[in-house]
């Protein structure tokens, strides 16, 4: 089904599949809005902290953390705000827990084409048996740099689609009909637009992470996506202004005018960010590097 942006797909599938009391894993760090819509609708929810440096998924603690009570579990492969992409054996080990507790998985692969080092972005739809428990969303504002265009789509077993296509009509009617003309138009365009894009983009991760190594940041370089979490705890002791994560964020806007997304945003407890700040490197080349430089002329 065509929705109102992937945000308008993932609020139609949880009010589709979740009942009064039900509850939903959600690995940690996670987007904001997952978990701040599953808030909004009073769904409970069960975090899962990955494990860094790179994100692994702590299996063993998510099976003990599934409960009668449980739905669904959300997955965001390549994920925002750290750019894991879930390897083949992640989603096989998901699919297990899935068949064996019988639960739903929702996954958000919006940043589907912004990989690195050769990595493939596998849909857990795709495997055996999962298609039927999984709704899978997407949509076109990172593919297509649109983010205010609000179209997006998902993809699922007709039962819970049909349903979904009556709520998303209750809430929101419809996707905009003049968007969904715009993004005909870019279907048309040829798969080097899908090259050339992961070429500016491996650039970008490049010049971003580099620059953040060289000022003494802790990072991991994201799989995909186009953000990195950056861990700014070797900076605290030979600089002033990096006592937390907002106190950090607000140090780079006053030195370096560039904005960051402070830490404490990505966790349950905010504690648990207060080390953290989200570099998002989808911007206009010179307009990362003018924010490199400053960010060197700054802290170096
Ligand atoms: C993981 C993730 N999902 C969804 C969205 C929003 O997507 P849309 O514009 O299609 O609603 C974002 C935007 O930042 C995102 O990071």
């Amino acid at each position: 089904m065509v929705t109102v942006g992937s945000t308008g797909a993932f609020v139609a599938a949880m009010f589709t599949l979740l009942d009064p009391g039900d509850e939903v894993v959600i690995f940690e760090p996670f987007y904001g809005y997952h978990v701040n819509l599953l808030k909004a609708m009073g769904a409970r929810l069960c975090h899962i902290p990955t494990i860094p440096p790179d994100w692994d998924i702590p299996f063993d603690r998510l099976e003990e953390a599934v409960s009668d009570r449980t739905k669904a579990i959300i997955i965001n492969t390549p994920g925002n705000p750290h750019g894991k992409v879930w390897s083949e054996s992640d989603l096989e080990r998901l699919l297990d827990i899935l068949i064996r507790y019988d639960l739903y998985a929702i996954t958000d692969e919006i940043y589907e084409y912004m990989l690195y080092d050769d990595r493939r972005h596998l849909s857990l739809a795709s495997l055996p048996g999962a298609f039927d428990r999984t709704v899978t969303i997407s949509g076109f504002s990172k593919t297509y740099n649109m983010t205010g265009w609000r179209i997006g789509y998902a993809i699922g077993p007709e039962p819970i689609i049909c349903k979904m296509g009556l709520l998303s009509d209750l809430i929101y009617i419809c996707a905009p009909t003049p968007l969904q003309h715009g993004v005909y138009e870019a279907f048309q365009m040829s798969g080097s637009y899908f090259d050339e894009m992961g070429k500016a983009y491996t650039e970008k991760r490049t010049l971003m992470c580099s620059t953040l190594e060289q000022i003494g940041f802790n990072i991991t370089w994201p799989q995909g996506s186009y953000y990195v979490l950056a861990d700014f705890s070797p900076l605290s002791s030979r600089l002033k202004g990096f006592g937390d994560d907002a106190a950090a964020c607000k140090t780079l806007v006053e030195k370096a005018n560039v904005g960051t997304v402070a830490g404490n945003s990505f966790f349950n407890n905010p504690d648990d960010g207060r080390h953290y700040l989200r570099f998002c490197f989808a911007k206009e080349l010179p307009v990362l590097q003018q924010a490199c430089t400053q960010l060197k002329q700054a802290f170096l």
